[in-house]
């Protein structure tokens, strides 16, 4: 038996999924290959997937610009991937696409795999920084997950609030405000893409004082060390790169796909020696 899986997204040339899950099939001793199927935006998207079903996958990858544009060809969606209205993942089962999101997921088990002690008990106060199409994965696993003490800080203030507006334990607050109590925070996340190449000395928020023994993580892996992060370990935070996200979305995936879990031993380390050449 010999696996089929794809990615679709635009664009995609430089995708990190080809390898990582080159990696997965390796270490769980099975056979496969990992096919790129670039999108353009311009292109008839209905007739792309028409193309896509007769390629006999077992699954595919979702990246931007298309999560939300596969929804309708989808003949079942997960529960969660259902909340958050995105998918990244689609297993193929029986001339079936049923859509996951593992993004969120991922990055908590991201999290959770380099610091195990936070999950020892959910109470950790999180301050999540942003609130675009990334951060509302990422704060619904976090609540899924059972950590119910999450700030969201965002400059639109009124998304941070669409966000939050459903759990009681959850608020919603000013980058100002943020930037004031950041000592109050176990965990600090920022789900922005601020700071990405080529815009590398920008902050979401600058960071003045931290708690003792604080996880500041950044989602942006390009570059890894973020001005963020390289600020938070001035001020002798613990820091959380975000290429592992990366890693964990598509450990997950793989999971769904296959029913297989490959071990994630010194993957973060090698991906971080394919992503600084
Ligand atoms: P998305 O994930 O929605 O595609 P993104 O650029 O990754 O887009 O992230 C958008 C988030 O980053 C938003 O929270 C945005 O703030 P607004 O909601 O106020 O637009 C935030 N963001 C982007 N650029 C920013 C900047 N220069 N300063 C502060 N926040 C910024």
């Amino acid at each position: 038996m010999s696996f089929s899986f794809g990615l679709i997204g635009y664009p995609i040339q430089h995708s990190l999924s080809p390898w990582i899950h080159e990696q997965f099939l390796k270490r769980t001793n099975v056979t496969g290959t990992y096919d790129i199927y670039e999108i353009h935006p311009e292109a008839d998207f209905a007739a792309e997937m028409d193309n896509l079903k007769q390629q006999q996958l077992d699954g595919f990858n979702i990246t931007a610009p298309y999560k939300e544009k596969i929804i309708p060809y989808l003949d079942e969606m997960d529960a969660y991937a259902e909340k958050i209205g995105a998918v990244n993942t689609v297993l193929c089962k029986d001339g079936q696409w049923i859509g996951y999101n593992t993004d969120g997921i991922g990055y908590v088990r991201a999290l959770e795999s380099k610091y195990p002690y936070i999950t020892a008990t959910k109470d950790k106060s999180i301050l999540i920084l942003g609130a675009g199409g990334a951060t509302k994965g990422i704060y619904q696993a976090l609540i899924e997950n059972d950590y119910d003490n999450i700030t969201i800080a965002n400059r639109t203030i009124e998304k941070a609030q669409t966000l939050t507006q459903h759990h009681a334990t959850s608020k919603a607050i000013t980058r100002e405000e943020a930037e004031n109590n950041s000592i109050e925070y176990d965990i600090i996340i920022n789900t922005s893409s601020v700071g990405m190449k080529p815009n590398i000395h920008e902050v979401i928020i600058s960071l003045k004082q931290l708690k003792k023994d604080v996880i500041v993580s950044d989602i942006v892996y390009q570059p890894l060390m973020t001005q963020l992060l390289h600020d938070a370990k001035e001020l002798g935070a613990n820091i959380h790169f975000g290429h592992t996200m990366l890693l964990y979305q598509a450990q997950y995936a793989y999971e769904i796909w296959t029913d297989l879990h490959p071990n994630m031993d010194q993957l973060d380390d090698a991906l971080q020696q394919v992503l600084e050449g």
